[in-house]
């Protein structure tokens, strides 16, 4: 009999950032959006999918909003783990968060890491994004083709237009294997490239992660105006 397990799906959220952009009295994934915490959207969105075994969230040591929240939410007892071990980058809080579940999962479990402040994300994309991946060698990433027509600028004025074939906006959830993952971004930090996202932790690799088309809904959260149109499609 094969002692091998088949690979189960985790979401980590990252959710130890400040929120400068935002100028909010607390930090952005908790502010209210449509009567709910922003960080709920997607606890609930992971929580409500079988094809997710269970969600880990990291947030900063000094937290002081995560265990208040949890507990106004039993629906989500059980379903969701907090690590307070947040760092100074997204990328470090991901990578301490994979740290400290190392116990729990095996190399080729596959990790879906997803902003806290993409409250967006519905069950329909994430059921896109794991069809499109899960056989997949390398993982990938739900991102969006780019429509608008772009300018490079120098000191407030367009140097060139830059051709938008062939570009995308990345998005998240970005779901690759577990134990390339914690290497991919262990060897970003150890060398001090500027990772902005988990895919291009493992473009420093030589791979290629798979582009999955995503929803322009599931923007990130960043400005004070983008409170109002995510209360407008969280409505809708
Ligand atoms: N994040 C994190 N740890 C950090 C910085 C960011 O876990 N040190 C998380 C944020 O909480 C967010 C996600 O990474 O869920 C995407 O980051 P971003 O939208 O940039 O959030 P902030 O860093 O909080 O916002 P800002 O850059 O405006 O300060
Ligand atoms: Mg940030």
């Amino acid at each position: 009999m094969s002692t091998i397990s088949l690979p189960r799906r985790f979401a980590l959220i990252p959710a130890a950032g400040v929120g400068t952009r935002m100028s909010a009295r607390l930090p952005k994934q908790y502010m209210m959006l449509a009567g709910k915490p922003m960080l709920q959207y997607a606890l609930d969105t992971f929580a409500a999918s079988d094809l997710i075994a269970h969600t880990f969230v990291v947030v900063s040591p000094d937290d002081g909003y995560i265990d208040d929240m949890l507990s106004a939410l039993p629906h989500l007892q059980g379903t969701v783990t907090v690590l307070r071990h947040g760092g100074d980058s997204r990328q470090q809080s991901v990578l301490n968060g994979l740290h400290e579940i190392r116990t729990q999962l095996a190399d080729h479990d596959w990790v879906l890491v997803h902003d806290a402040a993409r409250p967006l994300l519905d069950n329909i994309m994430l059921e896109q994004l794991i069809t499109a991946i899960d056989g997949d060698k390398v993982g990938g990433l739900l991102a969006l083709p780019i429509v608008d027509t772009l300018k490079r600028s120098h000191t407030g004025r367009v140097q060139t237009t830059v051709s938008r074939d062939e570009l995308w906006a990345a998005q998240t959830p970005q779901m690759f294997r577990y134990g390339l993952l914690t290497h991919a971004l262990e060897r970003a930090m150890i060398r001090s490239e500027a990772v902005t996202d988990d895919a291009s932790a493992i473009e420093m690799l030589g791979m290629q992660p798979k582009l999955v088309a995503g929803n322009p809904r599931n923007f990130k959260v960043t400005l004070e105006h983008d409170i109002a149109l995510a209360e407008i499609f969280l409505k809708g």
